[in-house]
């Protein structure tokens, strides 16, 4: 039987493919994050590991648990880009993701930022909790409506799909954008031309060198002064301090973002931005999805210490 270290605390039905197969679990009491050090220090002696999207899985951590027994890597997580994929492959230790099963769920809190943050939902709270409501307003918190509007998605993976099949209920059309054509309708070739004609953009896209700051003062420029950008994806994608300028110039009407580059660290200027609607990376955070993703990480690390092919193993 193998020794897994489990870098957090997980649901506990998540952790059953673990002790199905008698495998030892390796965690701290105390769920405080291993810092670097310590990961590179706890790697050495187990062969499997599941991780969180916050634990930073780099060549050191992967080069120190290869010289041990280290076989698999198993995040619970979609996003992978906390992982050196390309140095996994060549120590051939496994990485295996939670593709599928959080794609509703995070759809969903896509639909929740699209309504808030043209709704003004965040602003209209704030008021109301700080006694600023005066009562009814005929031209108080004037939001833009969703319905009916222009979506573009930019990705159009698996929760963008989803995030498509919300808005239809919203009577929205839906554009969207990808590197390859999808051969699906609403694909439009140009990044520039879905930023240029969408009252909504949702992003979701993988962070990739190609990704990173995909979104800044240019492509802003390009968004209608009406429009609203959506990012439950990755927070480097977009570029928050061109984003700051944006949402307090008026060169863009509003944000709802759950993620930001630098975790959990937050842009002041975001903080401070209006018509901003802010989450703290909530996107999977459901006690059936967030259950189902670790089950999935540790079903994934259990397969490749057996000899199974995993299902949800990366293919770099
Ligand atoms: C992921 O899985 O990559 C999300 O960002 C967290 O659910």
């Amino acid at each position: 039987m193998a020794r897994v270290l489990v870098t957090r605390q997980l649901p506990a039905a998540g952790l059953e493919p673990l002790h199905q197969e008698g495998h030892t679990i390796v965690q701290r009491l105390d769920d405080e994050p291993f810092s670097h050090d310590e990961l590179v220090a706890a790697v050495g002696d187990v062969d499997g590991m599941v991780c969180l999207l916050t634990d930073p899985i780099d060549g050191a951590v992967l080069r120190a648990g290869a010289a041990g027994r280290l076989r698999v890597v198993g995040t619970a997580a979609v996003g992978f880009d906390n992982i050196d994929v390309a140095t996994a492959a060549e120590l051939g230790v496994a990485v295996c993701n939670t593709p599928g099963v959080l794609d509703k769920t995070t759809a969903d809190l896509a639909f929740l930022l699209i309504l808030a943050a043209s709704r003004l939902a965040s602003e209209a709270e704030r008021d109301l909790r700080a006694g600023r409501w005066g009562g009814w307003g005929f031209m108080d918190h004037l939001g833009r409506d969703v319905h009916g509007t222009v979506l573009g998605l930019v990705g159009y993976g698996r929760i963008a799909r989803e995030v498509a099949r919300r808005a239809e209920g919203f009577a929205m059309e839906v554009l969207h954008h990808a590197r390859r054509t999808t051969g699906f309708p609403g694909y439009v070739a140009g990044l520039d031309e879905l930023l240029a004609t969408a009252d909504v953009v949702s992003l979701h896209v993988p962070l990739t060198e190609e990704t990173r700051r995909l979104v800044g003062a240019r492509e802003l420029g390009l968004m209608k002064p009406t429009a609203v950008l959506v990012n439950t994806a990755r927070g480097p994608v977009v570029d928050e301090e061109a984003l700051a300028d944006a949402l307090e110039s008026g060169g863009i009407y509003a944000a709802g973002l759950d993620v930001f580059d630098g975790e959990p660290v937050v842009n002041p200027r975001l903080l401070a931005a209006p018509r901003t609607v802010l989450l703290p990376h909530i996107g999977s955070a459901t006690i059936g999805t967030r259950t189902k993703m670790a089950r999935l990480a540790c079903q994934g690390v259990c397969d490749v210490l057996a000899g199974r092919t995993a299902p949800n193993l990366l293919r770099p």
